[in-house]
């Protein structure tokens, strides 16, 4: 294949990106978009402070955006995401209790069946364990409502979109030997025996020179899938340019396809110019839409 899209389909997988609202207002970014990716995740259109800005009011408008022209255009979406700690409205911010885990589940059903029919891939729950080596869930608001928060939510989309696969997603969950990967796999180990829905697991992939891409990978990504679930790399950057960057993509690359379940792999953005991340040039397009070294490492390695 000649695009990302098209060499990863020759494996079976998809790749992706995410796509801020920004990008229909500049049409060299939309064709390289439409060009090379094949799912979609919202950068942040579809987070709970952007779908429900003040409690039971819901705005769709910027993700049914982002969500009809991939569709229109013959691609996928992975939902991104129902419960967070980050990026709550404020309203929710401020609620404790059963009152908040009344709202979160709230949230996540009439979300997930605004979407519904719509959807590849919910992150159901992103961010809920601790870095460092504690292994414990992140504290948090949504946490302090009692540690069953997360199943509660998995039980809560299943309901309501059935057909969507329900991920959990993370960060710093790539190397197999730190306790916060440890611990999510202990989770979904334990989800998996109860039955309680969980079909995926996302691995941001968010790469720099302290936290590199790490050589036992391969060995995260199988251990995972061998519980029951796909894998998939879904918001992949890394920092770093020239040679150096290109083997790491390849061997972010490298790691997805020696696993069966590894369904497909998703960037964190188009161009350098649009990554979240202030600094540095972490993605596969230059900031003038140019393929850079990386790009050609990671289609070779398709
Ligand atoms: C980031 C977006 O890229 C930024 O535009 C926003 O200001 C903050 O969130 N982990 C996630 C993503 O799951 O939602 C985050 O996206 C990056 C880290």
């Amino acid at each position: 294949g000649s695009t990302l899209q098209a060499a990863a389909a020759e494996t079976g997988r998809y790749f992706g990106t995410a796509m801020a609202g920004h990008y229909f207002n500049n049409s060299g970014t939309l064709n390289i978009t439409n060009r090379e990716f094949n799912m979609i995740t919202a950068e942040n259109e579809m987070k709970m402070d952007a779908t429900e800005p003040s409690q039971n009011n819901f705005n769709y408008s910027s993700g049914d955006q982002i969500v009809n022209w991939a569709l229109q255009n013959g691609k996928r979406v992975r939902g991104h995401a129902l419960a967070w700690h980050s990026q709550q409205p404020g309203w929710m911010q401020n609620q404790s209790g059963t009152t908040l885990r009344n709202s979160m589940l709230n949230h996540v059903t009439k979300v997930a069946q605004h979407y519904k029919g719509k959807i590849y891939a919910w992150d159901v729950v992103n961010e809920a364990f601790a870095d460092g080596s504690s292994g414990a869930r992140r504290d948090s608001n949504l946490q302090r409502t009692g540690n069953d928060w997360i199943e509660a939510a998995f039980r809560a989309a299943r309901s309501a979109d059935p057909g969507a696969k329900l991920c959990y997603n993370d960060y710093n969950t790539d190397n197999w030997s730190h306790a916060k990967t440890q611990a999510v796999y202990n989770m979904v180990k334990d989800f998996k025996s109860r039955g309680v829905p969980i079909d995926c697991v996302g691995f941001q992939a968010h790469f720099n020179s302290g936290n590199p891409v790490p050589s036992n990978y391969h060995t995260t990504l199988g251990n995972f899938a061998a519980l029951g679930v796909d894998v998939q790399i879904t918001e992949l950057d890394i920092e770093g340019s020239g040679s150096s960057q290109a083997d790491q993509f390849k061997g972010v690359v490298q790691a997805c396809l020696s696993v069966a379940r590894c369904t497909g792999i998703t960037v964190w953005g188009v161009k350098d110019s649009d990554s979240w991340r202030s600094s540095g040039t972490p993605l596969l397009f230059d900031g003038s839409g140019n393929k850079k070294q990386a790009y050609t490492s990671v289609l070779n390695q398709l």
